[in-house]
């Protein structure tokens, strides 16, 4: 087989569920990104019997890694007929996957006015960019307090994110970098909707019932105050623009920074 084009080397595989996984690659030494964006990834496909040639799959995936990490970090759902991710969470370290070094995104501090409370709302693979933005020191600088919520259907599912928040508070090297004054600002607010655990409802009901901040001791939400990033599914992106919206936020991207801003989590 010729080598591939923008190859990177697979260095760790971790699977969570039969639905999630995450993988580690080598970083190419030219690559520069803002915690927050992704990038294209990808394998061959299979052979076309009539051309005798093969076409890369390539999936848009939110790098979960922070951007002074020295490898790159992903994120995976695993969808048994998805055209990538069937093939793609069989990955050993050690393989190579096709990486196209061209950063983009919407959900980086870029694209935010400055703010007093950053809230990152989650479901499912969409905790990825937010494992980038939570390891960067940057995050806790511009924010006096930082808020992530991650809803999944069941408890296994907020694994990778409890792992990663656990590692926020006891990886001294993580701990040293954004500094331990620092990690008082960081909520986590993981829920479940299809099996029990301490919080269980989608976000946006939590929302819209007050639960969220009467827990939190904070009286809604203002576009003096409160930036957002939202990552999920569709369903997830459309209903919690609307709340946010209601609350006078208004979307920014990365030409005009606003309130908040939105992304579709990576589905299939
Ligand atoms: P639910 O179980 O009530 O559908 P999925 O695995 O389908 O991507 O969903 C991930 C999580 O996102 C699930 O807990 C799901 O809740 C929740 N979810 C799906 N759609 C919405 C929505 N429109 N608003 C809020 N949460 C949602």
């Amino acid at each position: 087989m010729p080598p591939l084009p923008d190859a990177q080397t697979v260095t760790e595989v971790e699977h969570y569920t039969d639905r999630l996984f995450r993988f580690k690659t080598t970083r190419p030494a030219s690559l520069r990104f803002r915690s927050g964006e992704f990038v294209m990834i990808g394998l061959m496909g299979d052979e076309d019997p009539a051309t005798c040639k093969s076409k890369p799959i390539l999936r848009a995936y939110s790098i979960a890694s922070p951007s002074w990490d020295e490898e790159l970090e992903f994120y995976s759902i695993k969808v048994q007929d998805g055209p990538l991710t069937s093939k793609l969470q069989h990955i050993k370290a050690g393989q190579e996957v096709i990486l196209r070094p061209k950063p983009v995104g919407t959900l980086v501090h870029d694209a935010l006015l400055p703010g007093k409370r950053l809230w990152l709302f989650s479901t499912g693979t969409g905790f990825a960019p937010f494992s980038s933005l939570l390891r960067d020191p940057e995050t806790y600088k511009k924010f006096e307090q930082v808020i992530i919520t991650h809803t999944c259907r069941e408890v296994a599912e907020l694994t990778y994110s409890k792992q990663i928040i656990d590692a926020i508070h006891g990886n001294e090297m993580l701990v040293e970098l954004i500094g331990a004054e620092n990690l008082e600002k960081l909520t986590y607010y993981p829920t479940t909707t299809r099996e029990e655990s301490p919080k269980i409802g989608r976000i946006t009901t939590l929302l819209e019932d007050g639960t969220v901040f009467g827990e939190l001791g904070i009286e809604g939400m203002n576009p003096e105050e409160d930036r957002a990033m939202i990552c999920g599914s569709m369903g997830l992106n459309t209903d919690l623009k609307a709340i946010l919206e209601g609350y006078g936020l208004e979307e920014g991207a990365n030409s005009q920074p606003r309130h908040f801003v939105v992304e579709k989590a990576f589905v299939g």
